[in-house]
Order: structure tokens, then C-alpha cells, then sequence
């Protein structure tokens, strides 16, 4: 009975983690503790959980006298709605979350059942960083998860969540996962923070306007989403969560949809502005072709002249890039391109279609954009689709003009299906930048130049050129694009296609 009673108490000290006081001073600054975040994040009672009486083993600066239970992370698996993930917890009550050599190897242990077992890995963030007591012991472990998340990546999704401070070289262990969340006001990411910036380059900056979740989620696109608390950021992970496939190896799941596959939606019809100059919301038509409207968008807040993120056709996950003509008329530029390239490969990566929507007038000109490397990177773009071996259905609701056209999953990018709509005006430009062009002679007759452009514009602006060349497959009713898009991907369940043998590829970075 003696031993019983032990392994209570010492469990009981265990989830006492740092102690009352400190969890208080956590629920002060309107943070869950590690347990409570793991408790909301995975399906009631299901949280299984490692090493949770492992202790550091440091003798130096009197540590020997302090060796809490657990060191500083909560790690283990569980399920979200039945479907089996990793989960590790760093815990801030204790030595501030920080990491030392055997907090790093409860870390890597789950990481290495993750990648054996294939089941992907969450990891709650919330940590001072390397524990100072430890030294280089400490940065081994760091090295260590870096080393288990760049062999994971590919193999099982991984999601980090930023819910307190992610400093120093700590960043880099979820800026080599998949997707990043952070909390609104109490998380922060940097490499060297407000003191160090102030005292190297004289600037002064707050840690929220250097690392927060807006700065991340707006300007640096290092996150994915920002959420305004905990509740609702560990709600929202297990949104996506279930989008996701558990491995490279699995589908993702098939959710049952209660939403009509052949559901038309005559509103779409009148989607496209007679002005060919107006924009319109690209979303609306992501949420009419998506299964009960349910979509779950990534980078949200940044390079807005795209849109990614997911949604499911007859209860199947597909991702989802869209022009937006509604920012920069939907350009294509260095940060969209960026933004769409990694979406693209992890799709790929995890075997999840993809649907992409277009409405293009080619890539944002500008000194800005060729300095700043737009050939190489829209290149990431373009070879993000043209390696994805996915199934791939494109739909042109509008412009599809110059290198932007080949870019965005065309058929030479082996597009399995590519629809247009009767508005689609797919050309190596539009009419009056073309006309200026090839007749720069006529520019002095206002008379002529309408005339030349209206002429273009006949030949030209429409997607029957393409149609007719077999590079459309079909023009397609927009009222159908839920039905003809849904029964594209249904026909595709069974492609099979490989690139060549590589060690690896050499995408433009
Ligand atoms: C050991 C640490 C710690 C650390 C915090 N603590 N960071 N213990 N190693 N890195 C302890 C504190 O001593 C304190 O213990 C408790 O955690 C809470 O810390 P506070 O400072 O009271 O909390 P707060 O005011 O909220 O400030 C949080 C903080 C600050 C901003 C994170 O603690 C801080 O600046 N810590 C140091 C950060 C740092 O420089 N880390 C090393 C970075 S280098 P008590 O007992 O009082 O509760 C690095 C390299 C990684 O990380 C390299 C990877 C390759």
C-alpha cells in the first residue's frame, strides 16, 4: 500500500510542476499551464504521458538541490477526436520552461515515436530559452530536436504553438515545422531580442513589435496564425489537425459531409464584374465550393494577393491556392510566391490535392520586386507545382495572362484538370498593353488603338484559344464549379505519378 501511496504523491508533485505560486503568476498573465493547454488541446482522458519523473541531472550553481519532477515539460500522446498525435508542453512554472539536456531528451523521444509510429507532433512552446545552469549541454539538446524535425518533416506533420516567450536559437525548432501559431500579446519570437537589438544597432523596438503574433502573422509570414488566447488557439489547432493526414503515408481522413456534391450555386454566375478592372472576393467562391462552406485558411494577414489553406470535397481534404483580385488585382509577388510555394510542397509532401483558382494578371512589376529576387523567387512557385505529383484541378475564373498563367498548376505544370469559366481571358497579356505594343506606331489615334484593342480583345480575351488547343479541358457553368471541380478530384483518387529519381531537388531558395 506504502508504494501506492508513493507513486501518488510523487505524481501529485510532478503536476504541481513549479508550484502554486508560479502557476498563479502564469494564470495571471492569462496563460494556461502546460497540462491544462495539453487537457484542452487533446480528447478528454486520452493524454498519455512520458517521463513524467525525469529530472536534470546538473550539479552546478546548487542544482542538485532542485530537481523538480518532469523538468520543465509535459510530453506524451493522446488523440484529437479519436486520431493519435505527440504532444510535448514546455512548462514555464518550472526554471521557466527552459531547456535542458534531458528536458531535450523527452522531447526527442516522442519525436523519434512520431516519426516510427506515424502520428504527427505538436509542440506547445513556452520557454526562457537554453537552461543557463547547463551550458552546452543544453545547446546539444536544441541540436538534437533540430535534428529530429528536419528527418520528421515530410514524414509526419508538425505544429508548433507559440504560446509564451520562443527565443535565441529555441526559434528554429518550429521555424523548420509546418505550421506556427501564436497567441495574440503573450508570445514572442526572436533571434536576439529588445536588449541585444537596442545595444548592436541602436534600435529601439518592443518585444511585441519584434516578435509578436501580428509582427509574425503581418510583415515576417514566420506564422501562420494568430489567435486571441489560448482556448482559442489550441481550438483551432485541432481544426486544422483534422484536416491533415496522420503520415506521408496515410490519406487524410474522410470526414462525413452532410453537403450535396452536385450543389450548384447560381450566384456564381454573376461572380465576375462586367468591368474587367473591378475586383471581386476571391473567397466567395472558396466557401461555395467547399464542403458546408468550411474553410481553414493559412497566413491569413499576409501576402493577402493569394489565398491558401484548406478545405474538403466530399468529405476529403484539398488545398486550396487562389488569386485574390481584391489585393494588388491578385499579382503574383515575391511574398505571394513565397507564401504559396511551401503551401504547395506540403501538400504535395502529405499527399493532399490540390485545387487552384486563378485570376491573374501576372507578376507585381516593380524595382522592389526585381532587387528584392522576384525571378527566384516566383521560380519557388512555379517549381513547387510543376514537382507536386498530387492530383491537381485548376479553375480560371478571369485573367490567366503571361508567365503567371504557366505558373499557377496549368496544364504544362501537369495539371490534371483545367477548367475556365466563359470569363476567363487567358493571353500573354492584357488587350491594351498588348495593342500598345505591337501597333506603338497607331498610339497617336485614340480612334484606332480602341479599335485595335476591342479587336484584341475579340481574338484574344476569352478562353477558347486555349480551349481549342486542348490546354483547357473544359469551359465550364461557374453556377457547376462545386460538381465539376468535386467530380475531378473523385476521378483522381487513383493517380499515380513519380518524378524521377533525385537524392533531392534543388528548388531555388
Ligand atoms: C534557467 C530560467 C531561464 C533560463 C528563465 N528562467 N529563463 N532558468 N534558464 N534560460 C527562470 C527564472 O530564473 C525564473 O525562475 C523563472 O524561470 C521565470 O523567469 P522570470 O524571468 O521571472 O520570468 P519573466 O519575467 O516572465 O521573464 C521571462 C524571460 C526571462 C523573458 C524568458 O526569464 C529571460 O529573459 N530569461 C532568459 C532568457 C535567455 O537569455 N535564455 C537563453 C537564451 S539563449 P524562478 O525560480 O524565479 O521562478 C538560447 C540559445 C538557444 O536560448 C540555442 C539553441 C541553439
Amino acid at each position: 500500500m506504502d508504494v501506492m501511496l508513493e507513486l501518488e504523491t510523487r505524481r501529485r508533485a510532478a503536476r504541481e510542476g513549479g508550484g502554486q505560486r508560479r502557476i498563479e503568476a502564469q494564470h495571471g498573465k492569462g496563460k494556461l499551464t502546460a497540462r491544462e493547454r495539453v487537457e484542452v488541446l487533446l480528447d478528454e482522458g486520452s493524454f498519455e504521458e512520458f517521463d513524467m519523473f525525469v529530472a536534470h541531472r546538473c550539479t552546478d550553481f546548487g542544482m542538485e538541490a532542485d530537481r523538480p519532477a518532469g523538468d520543465g515539460v509535459v510530453t506524451g500522446w493522446g488523440t484529437i477526436n479519436g486520431r493519435m498525435v505527440y504532444v510535448f508542453s514546455q512548462d514555464f512554472t518550472v526554471f521557466g520552461g527552459s531547456l535542458s539536456e534531458t528536458h531535450a531528451k523527452k522531447i526527442c523521444k516522442i519525436m523519434d515515436m512520431a516519426i516510427q509510429n506515424g502520428a504527427p507532433v505538436i509542440g506547445i512552446n513556452d520557454s526562457g530559452g537554453a537552461r543557463i545552469q547547463e551550458g552546452v549541454a543544453s545547446l546539444a539538446g536544441y541540436a538534437e530536436v533540430f535534428q529530429r524535425n528536419i528527418m520528421a518533416s515530410g514524414v509526419v506533420p508538425q505544429i508548433s504553438l507559440i504560446m509564451g516567450p520562443c527565443a535565441g536559437g529555441a526559434v528554429y525548432s518550429p521555424a523548420m515545422t509546418d505550421f506556427i501559431f501564436m497567441v495574440k500579446d503573450s508570445s514572442y519570437m526572436f533571434v536576439t531580442g529588445p536588449d541585444v537589438v537596442k545595444t548592436v544597432t541602436n534600435e529601439v523596438v518592443s518585444a511585441e513589435e519584434l516578435g509578436g503574433a501580428s509582427t509574425h502573422t503581418k510583415k515576417s509570414s514566420v506564422a501562420d496564425g494568430a489567435y486571441e488566447n489560448d482556448i482559442e488557439m489550441l481550438a483551432e489547432a485541432r481544426r486544422l489537425f483534422d484536416f491533415l493526414p496522420l503520415n506521408n503515408r496515410e490519406k487524410a481522413p474522410v470526414r462525413p459531409f452532410f453537403d450535396d456534391p452536385a450543389r450548384l450555386e447560381a450566384s456564381l454566375d454573376t461572380l465576375i464584374p462586367d468591368n474587367p478592372n473591378q475586383p471581386y472576393d476571391m473567397k466567395e467562391l472558396i466557401h461555395k465550393v467547399a464542403d458546408e462552406g468550411d474553410f481553414f485558411e493559412i497566413q491569413r494577414d499576409y501576402a493577402a494577393n493569394i489565398i491558401t489553406g484548406f478545405v474538403r470535397l466530399e468529405g476529403q481534404t484539398v488545398g486550396v491556392v487562389a488569386n485574390q483580385p481584391m489585393v494588388l488585382a491578385g499579382c503574383l509577388d515575391i511574398d505571394a510566391s513565397r507564401k504559396a510555394a511551401r503551401f504547395v510542397r506540403f501538400c504535395d509532401a502529405f499527399e493532399i490535392p490540390i485545387l487552384t483558382l486563378v485570376d491573374v494578371p501576372g507578376f507585381l512589376p516593380g524595382v522592389a520586386q526585381e532587387l528584392g529576387g522576384v525571378i527566384k523567387h516566383g521560380a519557388k512557385l512555379l517549381f513547387a507545382y510543376g514537382e507536386a505529383t498530387v492530383p491537381k484541378v485548376t479553375v480560371i475564373t478571369r485573367k490567366a495572362y503571361g508567365g503567371a498563367y504557366d505558373v499557377m498548376a496549368s496544364k504544362h505544370l501537369r495539371g490534371d484538370f483545367n477548367y475556365a469559366w466563359p470569363t476567363a481571358e487567358i493571353a500573354v497579356m492584357g488587350a491594351k498593353g498588348a495593342v500598345e505594343i505591337l501597333y506603338r506606331s497607331e498610339l497617336g489615334d485614340k480612334d484606332k488603338i480602341a479599335a485595335r484593342v476591342k479587336d484584341y480583345e475579340t481574338r484574344f480575351a476569352n478562353p477558347f484559344v486555349a480551349a481549342e488547343k486542348g490546354f483547357i479541358d473544359e469551359v465550364i457553368h461557374p453556377q457547376s464549379t462545386r460538381k465539376r471541380v468535386a467530380r475531378a478530384f473523385a476521378s483522381l483518387r487513383g493517380k499515380k505519378l513519380s518524378n524521377p529519381w533525385k537524392k533531392h531537388d534543388n528548388i531555388p531558395l
